[in-house]
């Protein structure tokens, strides 16, 4: 209210300043124009008059002057003054009004020229005009015209008048135009935005949900900013949520049996469906025996637990060059092989089709459009086209496998397989479909240059339940569905509905099964030992061990750790010949010429680093390129000093839940990238910046000298929140919430 008085006051002030400096200008023109009518007319009156006034000189008026005054409306008289201005005659009503000697006439017989001037002769504008008489060249007196001039004083009062009322209705106007504005377009928007704001705060709208954004141009700017300061609330709310709920529920830790017993209640007898394209177990070649490895990767380390609890059917890609040898007639195997306990199928490609769909598209097009590494995604149109036909075979495959099973509960795995829900969902409406984006999700404007974005999106929200690793993942899809897809946006629920569909957007974060060793001295003591043991093996000696666990993708960070190490000793001389950092590196996508080039590239770095500062019987680095199994990650995990993650982007990255499980004794520091979905949880770590070698440099340092009380509680905190958050919880909150999902009305 207070602004709406001082805007109208400001603005009437200033109407009223402009209204009187009009009016005085229109006045004074009214004024002069009128004056100089007057002067015209009885300029030439007199110019008439003058012969026969200056020829009585002495004798007085004649009569037909006095009937001139009475002829001419407002015509006063006529005067004759003599030289020193003194009256000689007068029409008879001016004899006794007319001043003596008259100023004017002096005036104009001084000036030799007639003069016009208003004067107040007993209360009345007179206007009198008075010319020189001349007799032979020579001044003989004045004779001066009175004119009645008050008709100019009433004109020029109307004007103030006029322009008084006029004032008032612009007053009048501004005040209800702008508190008609004010309200309509700042108070009323601002108290809905309020409201908004309270209802959004409180979590109190109608029916749960916060009424729409109030929208208007004047605070177009405000929208954003508020919209923004919504979905912080909803993702604060949110968390405190999931935070109470975790609270509550880890009363009892989750474990392998938990989980099996928290399934026989979910699933009630059903079988888990689950596709991705990478699988579980891989049959190969090595030399005339065929080998089963487990394929290096996240997604294969958290999933395999789940399903040999589960037992249902794994659908995956048969990579391996032994696979098609070791199915039965139905493309199936059970698996693990030493102790069966799942089934996995196996979908073939051919060459073409795992080019495009995998290599392609997948690897060269979704998976640096995803990871803010600085890569530059590339998408091919038959790559797309395979994609589309895989996912469409992984489609026939699942639908084939789920065609006896009434509403089952299918899990799809990763950027692989985007548009596998919404091919599932049309086909059978009653299924309840969760898709798990095991990597990160970029902002809208980074995923907006991928020329298929819509196709993706809807394939992807064919699911009942999108699962990412972090809220921050949730929040840039829905963004990004927001601004791309004819859909509503749910920022209380995390929801997206379209076509009749709702999709649940949630942050599920995935983890590992915890290994829980009771005897913690026993795991100390085997440490050192075990550390020197397995770097002798590698003819190498040192006293302190660095270990870094990747596929070897340019996303991991390796060449940025590996001149960490470089710098590390630069700084530290006293490590040089004490330190051994170790490096197990599986090759991973090595059809792709980038993964390729990065191959040598880390190779090249690890070399020159080397060739620097080796010693014979010490090496600083020591890169082991080759797939290596869980039980030889393992022992490396154990006795390590020092684990790196440096990925430039990581969804989650499983190697630092790893590293912490195995840590039974409560030993060895973890340096973590802040660019991982991990460090969100393990805070514990050292957290990095892996663009800053000077910092994990310095890193390294402290993780070296750290006082083992200190590392100790560090590793102690991560293992509890690993422990409280491992796979089990992760399967369990993810099938439980799919499951207890509305049974689906169907995708249009
Ligand atoms: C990441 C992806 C997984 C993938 C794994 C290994 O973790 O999220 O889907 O399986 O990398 O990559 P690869 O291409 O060998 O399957």
């Amino acid at each position: 209210m207070k602004i709406t008085f001082r805007l109208l006051l400001s603005l009437v002030i200033v109407v009223a300043i402009v209204t009187a400096i009009l009016s005085y200008y229109q006045v004074n023109q009214e004024k002069s124009r009128m004056t100089v009518d007057l002067d015209r007319r009885a300029a030439i009156l007199a110019d008439s008059l003058k012969e026969s006034v200056s020829s009585l000189e002495g004798v007085g008026l004649p009569e037909w002057l006095n009937r001139l005054v009475v002829k001419y409306e407002r015509f006063e008289g006529v005067a004759v003054f003599g030289t020193d201005g003194k009256m000689i005659t007068a029409t008879p009503e001016l004899k006794s009004l007319t001043p003596q000697p008259f100023p004017a006439a002096v005036k104009a017989i001084l000036k030799d020229r007639p003069l016009g001037e208003l004067i107040d002769i007993q209360g009345k504008d007179i206007y009198a005009y008075v010319l020189p008489l001349k007799t032979d060249g020579k001044i003989t007196g004045a004779m001066a015209l009175f004119t009645d001039a008050t008709y100019i004083g009433v004109r020029l009062r109307e004007i103030w008048k006029y322009n008084l009322l006029r004032f008032l209705i612009y007053t009048f106007l501004i005040v209800l135009i702008t508190v008609v504005v004010v309200r309509w377009s700042i108070t009323g928007p601002i108290a809905q935005i309020a409201q908004w704001m309270r209802e959004a705060r409180t979590g109190k709208g109608k029916g749960g949900q916060p009424a729409p954004f109030p929208r208007g141009d004047i605070l177009a700017s405000l929208v954003n900013e508020a919209t923004n300061m919504a979905k912080s609330l909803a993702v604060a709310r949110a968390r405190a949520d999931a935070e109470a709920r975790r609270r509550f529920s880890t009363a009892s830790l989750w474990t392998a049996r938990r989980l099996k017993e928290q399934m026989s209640v979910e699933l009630s007898g059903k079988k888990l469906f689950l596709a991705s394209n990478r699988e579980p177990y891989m049959h190969i070649n090595e030399g005339h025996t065929v080998k089963c490895i487990v394929p290096a990767g996240g997604l294969v380390t958290a999933l395999d637990p789940v399903m040999r609890i589960c037992d249902g059917l794994w659908l995956a890609h048969g990579g391996g060059e032994a696979d098609r040898e070791t199915v039965d007639a139905n493309d199936k195997v059970r698996v693990p092989p030493e102790k069966p306990e799942y089934t996995l199928k196996r979908v073939w490609l051919s060459k073409e089709e795992e080019k495009g769909y995998y290599y392609g598209f997948s690897n060269e097009g979704l998976w640096p459009l995803c990871h803010i590494a600085h890569n530059r995604p590339i998408f091919r149109l038959d790559d797309w086209i395979n994609y589309q036909k895989v996912n469409e075979k992984f489609a026939e495959n699942l639908l084939q496998e789920i065609a006896e099973e009434e509403a089952p509960l299918v899990l799809i795995q990763d950027y692989h397989l985007a548009l596998l829900p919404l091919l599932v969902k049309e086909k059978r409406p009653d299924a309840r479909v969760a898709l798990f984006w095991h990597i990160p999700w970029p902002n809208p404007e980074a995923f907006a240059i991928c020329p298929w974005q819509q196709e993706i999106l809807m394939g992807m929200l064919g699911a009942d339940l999108l699962g990412f690793h972090i809220q921050f993942h949730c929040n840039n899809f829905l963004d990004t569905v927001d601004r791309f897809l004819e859909s509503k946006t749910d920022w209380e629920q995390f929801s997206v509905s379209r076509s009749g569909h709702t999709t649940l957007v949630k942050p599920f974060p995935i983890s590992v099964s915890f290994e829980n060793s009771t005897d913690r001295e026993a795991a100390k003591r085997e440490s050192l030992p075990l550390r020197q043991q397995l770097l002798k093996e590698r003819g190498v000696q040192a006293r302190y061990l660095g270990v870094g666990v990747d596929r070897i993708d340019y996303t991991k960070g390796i060449p940025e750790r590996f001149r960490a190490v470089e710098r590390f000793l630069e700084k530290y001389p006293e490590f040089i010949g004490r330190f051994t950092f170790v490096e197990l590196g599986a090759p991973s996508r090595t059809h792709i010429k980038k993964y390729r080039d990065f191959m040598a590239e880390v190779e090249e770095t690890a070399d020159s680093i080397n060739w620097r500062f080796q010693t014979r019987e010490w090496n600083p680095i020591l890169f082991l390129k080759a797939h290596h199994s869980h039980e030889e990650i393992y022992p490396f995990y154990k006795a390590a000093d020092v684990c790196m993650v440096t990925s430039l982007h990581d969804g989650m990255n499983l190697v630092a839940k790893e590293f912490v499980s195995v840590r039974d004794d409560d030993d060895g520091v973890l340096i973590l990238s802040q660019f991982t979905g991990a460090s969100r949880e393990l805070t514990d770590a050292l957290i990095i910046n892996p663009y800053d070698i000077e910092e994990m440099a310095d890193a390294l340092h402290r993780s070296l000298v750290m006082e083992p009380r200190e590392k100790s509680e560090r590793m102690g905190r991560m293992r509890t929140v690993i422990r409280e958050n491992n796979i089990y919880r992760w399967a369990g909150d993810l099938i439980a919430a799919l499951a207890r999902l509305r049974p689906a009305e169907g995708v249009e």
